[in-house]
């Protein structure tokens, strides 16, 4: 299998995956193994005081596995994108963080993850937030616009992941900061997990080694770079030997 055909065929089986969990409104991703991303019907990431005022059936459309906006300390006057924005919760949570001077932008592949966070956006009557198509291997955003990157839970499914890191490092401003939540490895996954189409939509057989994904952003030129396991996927660690689990992220682009 060429790496070309096997890149587009991770694409669509994931966007796929992504179109049925939009059109079937379930918040699902993840393996239900205790890796932290599994299927639920309300949030169980987000603080309750970052949802008051957002509708229940928005607020409770998670696919992450963590909280990367909470993460990225966003200030007034902030532009943040979120890579994979899915149904654009983390979004409208920066959005009103960084107030009207600010900025949230989202990006997803998939069209009906659009078009969800578009009408999401429409009910909320939020104005500093849009919904750009494309891939994290090809972010459509200008150099140096963002002042954070965040992204909760898509960086995993990306087949090409140095290209996301170096892409990642192109649109953010000089001293520019990442806010990531993710799934990762503790060692690398064997190839019969990777060549497996379910899994890698469900944000496992795309989950990079623990120590590859902080070499990936040093490589793409990041520095202070550091994974951090949740605390109960730290508590537990010796016990997830060969499995994945979810990570916060953060790295800052040199001033
Ligand atoms: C696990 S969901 C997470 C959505 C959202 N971040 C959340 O926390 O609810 C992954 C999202 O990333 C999008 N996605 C996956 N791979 C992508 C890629 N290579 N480029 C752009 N979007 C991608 C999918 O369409 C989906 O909406």
């Amino acid at each position: 299998m060429s790496t070309t055909i096997q890149l587009d065929e991770i694409r669509a089986a994931v966007r796929d995956y992504y179109g049925e969990r939009a059109a079937a409104s379930s918040s699902c991703c993840g393996p239900e193994s205790g890796d932290g991303c599994g299927c639920s019907t309300s949030n169980p990431f987000h603080n309750a005081k970052l949802l008051a005022e957002i509708p229940e059936d928005i607020a409770g459309f998670t696919l992450g596995c963590g909280d990367a906006v909470s993460l990225a300390q966003l200030q007034p006057g902030e532009v943040a994108i979120d890579l994979g924005s899915g149904g654009g919760l983390e979004c409208f949570i920066a959005a009103k963080q960084v107030g009207p001077t600010g900025r949230a932008i989202g990006v997803d592949m998939t069209p009906e993850m659009l078009g969800k966070a578009w009408s999401n956006a429409a009910r909320l009557k939020v104005e500093n937030v849009e919904f750009r198509k494309g891939y994290l291997e090809a972010l459509p955003v200008e150099d140096g616009a963002a002042d954070v990157i965040m992204s909760n839970c898509v960086i995993n499914l990306s087949p090409d992941k140095p290209q996301v890191f170096r892409e990642m490092f192109r649109v953010l401003k000089p001293g520019g900061r990442v806010a990531v939540s993710d799934i990762v490895a503790n060692g690398e996954l064997s190839d019969e997990i990777k060549r497996n189409m379910e899994l890698w939509g469900g944000c496992y057989a795309g989950a990079l080694d623990v120590h590859d994904y902080a070499a990936g952003l040093a490589a793409a030129g990041f520095v202070d770079v550091a994974v951090q396991p949740k605390r109960d996927a730290a508590d537990g660690i010796a016990a997830l030997a060969g499995k994945v689990f979810s990570a916060a992220i953060t790295a800052r682009k040199p001033a």
